[in-house]
């Protein structure tokens, strides 16, 4: 199965290698656009999208009039894939208190949070949101909608399906149910289509909520590599359902929590075939697909869903607010059964958020909030991309995320994240280890760092960082 990469994030990785590789120098002028052009015989829109991409991870910049220049030439090369392993072998899952700890440390005010995925509360459109409940209130909105039902009201159902149309989806609005988070839309979908002991695959790594959620359900994980520029291994995966009786799949397609990967469309497509062929559900969690920093918002795997197989798990936590508790579900051909659950378990979900987001949905400037977070995002990114290649010793290693605002990094040899972890508690930063974003504790070299966190001001917390990285790595040497 061929991994179909769009040409001009091919172009731009291949720029951008040669700007590692000292090609270009900083400051230097690279190739016009027409000159790329020519020589690389692509179109100029192609290497148009590839400059663009580059401008914002901040490797280049427009002077105008005067073309492209290497603004910061990357010190540490990115982050490739690691072998994957041939073989993987079911796991229990069994968290111990640690996340709760993690949890529990993002918490506390005065600690610098590269460990939690939260996303910048200064980009959250809190005041407008304010000003909406205060509207709803004065309209008795809440006093006449005093009816409630499992599926959420259709207020906020609407404009979701209208905006999923946006990206290909053809479900309608009763199609959909609104939920307490993407978190409960995943354990929903979950419990709709697996029983207690059965086997799910997982990506690794995987964001460790999915791994709270599985143990919470008695499931087990079957752990599939990841590429981290194209997510979840198909190859692998084919394997594994060859070899293991697999129940559903669970993939973070766009941006993944903590590789930032994003799937070729292509690939979502092989991938529903492939599920749909062997009747396993594909639980899709697209959070962060509206985060995109390259032209367009990539497609899910749901577009190319045409037999209902596949569950597509969403929020609003990332871009409008995560303490509204606000996500949903399209559950496809689980329809009923999720509403059922649904019903059981909470009897649906509270109103006034659900008509305040609808409300913030349709009533103009969404979409302009959403330009503006994803610019910031990738500036985020961009800037402490940086600062880590500026702080962290020779040897470290970044994946280079297309969305969202997660970093994840390798280690230099022989520095466990945990013992980091433990170190930079002390010096009162979180980070997130990555033993913990595998069932087994695998990927205990890496680290996901959050840029969601990212400032001016916390630039002095991730160099106080890079100085522990560097004693660690110093005291291991000399062990
Ligand atoms: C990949 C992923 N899925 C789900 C969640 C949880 O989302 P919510 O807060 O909407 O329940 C998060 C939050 O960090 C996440 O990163």
């Amino acid at each position: 199965m061929a991994t179909k990469i769009p040409l001009y994030e091919r172009f731009a990785a291949e720029l951008q290698e040669q700007i590692e590789a000292g090609t270009f120098p900083e400051g230097s002028r690279i190739p016009a656009l027409r000159e790329s052009a020519e020589q690389h015989n692509l179109s100029l829109s192609t290497i148009l999208q590839s400059y663009r991409l580059l401008e914002t991870r901040g490797i280049i910049e427009a002077r105008p009039q005067s073309g492209y220049y290497v603004k910061f030439r990357p010190r540490s090369r990115t982050l490739e894939a690691d072998p994957s392993p041939a073989r993987e072998d079911p796991t229990s899952v069994n968290i111990d208190d640690f996340s709760m700890q993690l949890f529990r440390d993002t918490q506390d005010p005065d600690f610098a949070k590269f460990g939690a995925a939260s996303p910048d509360v200064g980009l959250l459109p809190m005041a407008r949101l304010n000003r909406i409940v205060g509207e709803l209130a004065r309209e008795g909105a809440f006093d006449l909608d005093t009816s409630f039902y499992p599926e959420g009201t259709e207020a906020l159902r609407v404009p979701i399906a209208q905006r999923a149309f946006g990206f290909g989806c053809s479900f309608g609005p009763d199609e959909v149910v609104i939920t307490a988070g993407c978190t409960e839309a995943l354990a929903l979908a979950l419990q709709a289509t697996c029983d207690p002991g059965d086997l799910v695959a997982i990506e690794s790594p995987t964001y460790f909520g999915i791994l709270l959620i599985l143990e919470a359900l008695h499931l087990k994980a079957l752990e599939i590599p990841t590429n981290p520029e194209t997510g979840l291994s198909l190859e692998a995966l084919e394997f594994a359902l060859e070899n293991h009786p697999v129940r559903a799949v669970i993939a973070m397609t766009n941006f993944s929590n903590p590789l930032g990967s994003c799937m070729p469309d292509a690939n979502k497509h092989i991938l529903v075939d492939l599920l749909a062929r062997k009747d396993i559900p594909l639980i899709e969690n697209d959070i962060y697909g509206e985060l995109y920093f390259g032209e367009r918002r990539p497609s899910v795997a749901k577009a190319y869903d045409a037999t209902g197989n596949v569950l597509l798990c969403s929020s609003f936590s990332k871009d409008i607010s995560p303490g509204y508790r606000l996500g949903w579900l399209a559950p496809g051909r689980w329809l009923e059964d999720v509403r059922k659950l649904k019903m059981a378990i909470g009897s649906g979900t509270s109103v006034l958020p659900q008509l305040t987001i609808a409300r913030y949905l349709t009533s103009g400037g969404y979409d302009l909030h959403l330009r503006k977070i994803r610019r910031a995002y990738a500036q985020k990114v961009a800037r402490m991309t940086r600062a880590i290649e500026e702080h962290f010793p020779e040897g470290t290693r970044i994946a280079r995320p297309q969305g969202g605002y997660l970093l994840w990094v390798r280690l230099p040899a022989g520095i466990d994240s945990m013992v980091l972890y433990r170190e930079a508690v002390k010096s009162r930063i979180t980070i997130a280890p990555g033993s913990i974003f595998s069932p087994s504790h695998k990927h205990t070299d890496y680290v996901r760092l959050s840029a969601g966190a990212w400032s001016e001001k916390t630039e002095k917390d991730l160099a106080r960082l890079g100085r522990i990285v560097h004693r660690l790595l110093a005291e291991g040497k000399e062990a």
